[in-house]
This record gives structure tokens, C-alpha cells and sequence, in this order.
């Protein structure tokens, strides 16, 4: 396998609105990030994904877009966004843009054009269709609820919008409209920026006749056209969002050979603690041994061709430490057991805000908490549909996507020191002791831990090639699995739950084992009988030889 960069990388996504204010209006922005740029590289972050920056009318936080050109004021100008790269650029660190093509705002100019009439140059630009018998032309639904149809009266058309109406589909048919996204990927280029998060990318390949979202016919041909006409000229990294992929298409899209992208988020382990067929918020308890099949199975399918991405968290998910972790009693074991789970193996991990100083879910008391468009259908569809307020709220706490938007937890001052203004949206109370300032000062927190296994990976190459192999696939408390690199290996042995639990690993007599990382002091040594204590996690280097070397 070629090496490249961001193999050894950890990539931390910022997401702006509630990361750092600087002008204390309640909203982050850019000039704030730039203030915190030091405490990144001091967890040992090189590559910043920033989740989006331009302007937009904010429907839904900045993933509606209305000029790919500019910056939201709110955010700041171009000059702050300059500075930003010029400053990172000056402590080594990358910044990947989010991409967002599928659809635009209902605001943006190439939409405002489209509906004025049915030959308007910009109509193509968008994807229209006659009503069927007076109604929506099919049964295509939206992601955030409702028909995916929007009817225009004055053309007497609908339009589709895969997510809100104020989100209309771009029409990836239309070759002018891609020429227009490649000309905007270049200018972003030619800034300085080092590569592409790119939003539900396997939906552009749609086909909406036949009610097809994911993995159209043409996606893939989309994916080589941008390749040849914007990154592939560059040593940039390209991460696609694609909810549905699966093991196949995911070497697709990342088989070097095929000059698309380096990896994509998959979701399939995202998926495991719902009722299946059903909706994320129909809520299921977490079987680990369905995660180690599921994780497994990525780790063995990508582990020659193409390349893993290795997440628990974003904007979009609930904070993990509240979800398969435990965010009482065992907050930092936890936070720290996922953490050496996840970055143990093969791939490249993103941190999101937050996580690595285990920032907890939200409970909100009331919807009107809430400030997420998709939170807020939900709920209405719910009640609609008879659910009990408790139940909705229940999965809320569980699922919605604000629990990972609350305002990052700096400090123990007002507002967890994210801003002195008030925060545009409510922060999570534990901020009095779950903040950065807290974990800096305290040698055994959550942070500490990242930084080491952010500094294993760029130092350890067992860690970026070794070649994955899970132990034990039917335990159901303990998550072991090896990485194994010529004559090294890594054992990495995680218990999942709060139990105490033993593990035993087959040793010879020449067997030598050392304790590179562990989230207890004083870890057993003895690996053919470890006993693990709650969320105890492990990693040891092993080595079989005759030889004292
Ligand atoms: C995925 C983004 O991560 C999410 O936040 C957004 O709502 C949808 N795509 C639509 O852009």
C-alpha cells in the first residue's frame, strides 16, 4: 500500500457555531477558532474538517447554502478564513472544507433564477417535475420528514429537496451545473485548503424517477469527473459522507486504482442500536457483538484495498460517551475505553469537538430546547403518529443531533467560557466540571489520552498497517483484537462494560508483552490472564523471540 499522509493523521472537526466566540455574540467563529488553534496542536491535531463556514441562511446550520464563495458574517469575513489557514498553516495543521453539492439553499442566486421560469438558463440546475394526477410526481420522501417534493405555483412544477424545502437537489446531469462545482472546489483549492469533507456525496448520482437516492447509476462517473477536474491534480484528502455504503461500494470509492476518493464515513455500526427497519429513534440496546461484526467487517474488507474511516462521533451523532459509554460513575474509564477501541485500529480517526474531554449528551426538559430542524419534525411527526411526549423526549435525549451542538465546555465560567454573550443555543450544564481547562490541569483526564494515541499513530507504524485481526468474536463483554505488522503485534483489549471480566491470550514462553497505553494505573501484565476492571482498556505491544533485543 502506498503511504500517504493522512494515513498517520487524526482529524478533529470543528463545528463552528459552537466551538469558540470571539466577539461574543453567542455564535462561534472564525477568529475563535483561530484563538484555539494552540490547544489543537496540543492535543496533536494536524487536520482541522470544518464543518461549513459560508454563507447561508442557516436552516439548517450552515448545510444550506447560499454562496459557496463567501463567509457567513456571523463566522467573519474571507480575511478571517485567510488568517485562519495562514495561522494554521504556521502550526502545521490542514484544514478540510465540508463540500456541500447535493443540494444548495433555496436562497442561492442559481435557485432564485431557477424558479423564475421554466427556460431559465439556472432551471436545469435544479431537478423539476410536472405533477402526477395534481400531486407530488412520486412517493419520494425527505430525510428530515414529509414528501421530497416541493410544488412551485407559479411554473405549476415541483422540485425535489432530499432534506428541507429551503434545500433543493442540484441536478448532477446537468454538465454546466458540475462545471460550476468544479470551478468552486478550485477556488477553495487555490486558497490553501488540503482536501474535502464531502456532505451525502452518494446521493448525487440520484435518480429520482425511479425513487433511487443512494448509489445511483452515475455516482461513481461523478466521483472520476470531479477527481480529474479538481483534487486529483493535488496531494489533498477527499472523505465522502455516504449513509449507504456498504463493504463493496466502499472499495469503490476508495480503491486508489479508481481515483475517487480516499475513504468515506459508513454508518453501519451507527445503525446497530435501533430496531431494524425502523427509524433511529425506535431505540434498541447495543449488542458488542454485533459491533465487533460490524466493525470487523470493515476492518477486514478495507484492509488491502482502499482505506477505512474510524469515527464515533460528528455533528449529526450523540455524543458517544453518553451512548455506548457510561457517562455517570465511569465517564472518564469510558470515554477512554472507546477512545483506545476505536484508535487502535486501521484507518484514519476523527475527533469531534468535545469528545476528547468526554462531553455528555444533553438532557433538555423541553423541545423548545431544541433548536434542530430535523429534532423538531421529528417531534411533530411523533406526536402526530401517537407517541407519548416521555418516549419522544426519551429518544431525543438519546439520538438527537443537538447533543453534539452545544457550546464546547472551556471553562467553568459562565457559558463554559464559550462565549460572554449569550450562546444561540443553551449549554450543557456539566460544563462546572466537565470542561478543557478542568482536563488540562488534571494529568489522568480524557484529553491526556487522546493526545497519546493521536502521538502513537504518528510514531507506531503497527498502529497505520498492521492488519487487523478480532479475538474472541462471541465474547460479550470484552472487545479484543490484535494488529499484527511482520514479526510485531499490538493486542488491544477493551472491556466494554462495568463488570469485571478476564481475558486470556494464548503466550509461549518467548512471548514478551509491554503495556504501551492503559486508562488504570497498574494494568495486568500477565496477558495470558488479564483481569480487566470496569472499562478497562489496554494496549500492549507483543513480541515472540528468542532473542533479548
Ligand atoms: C449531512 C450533514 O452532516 C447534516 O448535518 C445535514 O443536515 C445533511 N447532510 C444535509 O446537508
Amino acid at each position: 500500500m502506498q503511504q500517504q499522509w493522512w494515513h498517520k493523521s487524526v482529524i478533529y472537526q470543528i463545528y463552528p457555531r459552537s466551538f469558540n466566540d470571539s466577539n461574543n455574540d453567542g455564535i462561534g467563529d472564525i477568529k475563535g477558532i483561530i484563538q484555539k488553534l494552540d490547544y489543537l496542536k496540543e492535543l496533536g491535531i494536524e487536520v482541522i474538517w470544518l464543518s461549513p463556514i459560508y454563507e447561508s441562511p442557516n436552516v439548517d446550520n450552515g448545510y444550506d447554502i447560499s454562496d459557496y464563495y463567501s463567509i457567513l458574517p456571523e463566522y467573519g469575513t474571507m480575511d478571517d478564513m485567510n488568517k485562519l489557514l495562514l495561522e494554521s498553516h504556521q502550526r502545521e495543521i490542514k484544514i478540510i472544507m465540508d463540500l456541500v453539492v447535493n443540494h444548495t439553499s433555496d436562497q442561492h442566486p442559481w435557485f432564485i433564477e431557477a424558479k423564475k421560469s421554466k427556460d431559465n438558463p439556472y432551471r436545469n440546475y435544479y431537478i423539476w417535475r410536472d405533477p402526477m394526477n395534481g400531486q407530488e410526481p412520486n412517493e419520494l420522501d425527505s430525510n428530515f420528514g414529509g414528501s421530497a417534493w416541493e410544488y412551485d405555483e407559479s411554473t405549476n412544477q415541483y422540485y425535489l429537496h432530499l432534506y428541507s424545502k429551503q434545500q433543493p437537489d442540484l441536478n448532477w446531469e446537468n454538465e454546466t451545473m458540475r462545471i460550476s462545482i468544479w470551478e468552486m472546489m478550485n477556488f477553495w483549492i487555490d486558497k490553501g485548503i488540503s482536501g474535502f469533507r464531502m456532505d451525502v456525496i452518494d446521493l448525487i448520482g440520484k435518480n429520482p424517477d425511479k425513487q433511487i437516492k443512494e448509489n445511483g447509476p452515475k455516482l461513481h462517473d461523478y466521483l472520476q469527473e470531479m477527481y480529474i477536474n479538481t483534487f486529483g491534480k493535488h496531494d489533498l484528502l477527499t472523505v465522502g459522507e455516504t449513509w449507504g455504503a456498504t463493504t463493496e461500494n466502499a472499495k469503490l470509492y476508495s480503491d486508489p486504482k479508481r481515483k475517487e476518493l480516499n475513504m468515506v464515513f459508513q454508518f453501519e455500526h451507527m445503525n446497530l442500536d435501533k430496531i431494524p427497519g425502523k427509524r433511529r429513534w425506535d431505540l434498541k440496546k447495543l449488542e458488542l457483538v454485533e459491533l465487533k461484526q460490524v466493525l470487523s467487517k470493515w476492518q477486514y474488507a478495507l484492509g488491502q484495498e482502499g482505506w477505512n474511516s474510524l469515527f464515533w462521533n460528528n455533528h449529526d451523532l450523540p455524543r458517544i460517551v453518553s451512548r455506548w459509554g457510561n457517562d455517570g460513575e465511569y465517564r472518564v474509564k469510558s470515554a477512554k475505553m472507546l477512545a483506545t477501541l476505536l484508535h487502535g485500529m486501521k484507518g484514519t480517526p476523527y475527533v469531534y469537538q468535545g469528545e476528547e474531554i468526554g462531553m455528555t449528551n444533553a438532557v433538555f426538559d423541553s423541545i423548545d430546547d431544541y433548536i434542530d430542524i430535523e429534532t423538531r419534525n421529528v417531534y411533530k411527526e411523533r406526536i402526530k403518529d401517537g407517541f407519548s411526549e416521555e418516549e419522544i423526549m426519551k429518544s431525543l435525549y438519546m439520538k438527537a443531533r443537538d447533543n453534539a451542538r452545544t457550546p464546547m465546555q472551556w471553562s467553568d465560567e459562565p457559558n463554559a467560557g464559550f462565549s460572554k454573550g449569550k450562546p444561540w443555543m443553551k449549554v450543557n450544564p456539566n460544563y462546572t466540571y466537565i470542561n478543557v481547562k478542568n482536563a488540562l490541569e488534571d494529568e489522568d483526564s480524557v484529553f491526556y489520552h487522546y493526545q497519546k494515541l493521536i502521538d502513537m499513530r504518528k510514531n507506531n507504524n503497527l498502529i497505520v498497517y498492521g492488519t487487523y485481526n478480532l479475538l474472541e468474536p462471541d465474547n460479550e463483554n470484552i472487545y479484543a483484537y490484535e494488529r499484527i505488522l511482520e514479526n510485531e503485534k499490538l493486542l488491544i483489549v477493551c472491556n466494554f462494560y462495568e463488570v469485571e471480566k478476564k481475558f486470556y491470550y494464548p503466550v509461549t514462553e518467548y512471548t514478551k508483552a509491554r503495556i504501551l497505553l492503559s486508562n488504570y494505573n497498574n494494568s495486568g501484565l500477565d496477558i495470558s490472564n488479564i483481569r480487566l476492571r470496569p472499562y478497562e482498556a489496554i494496549i500492549y505491544q507483543i513480541s515472540e523471540g528468542k532473542s533479548d533485543k
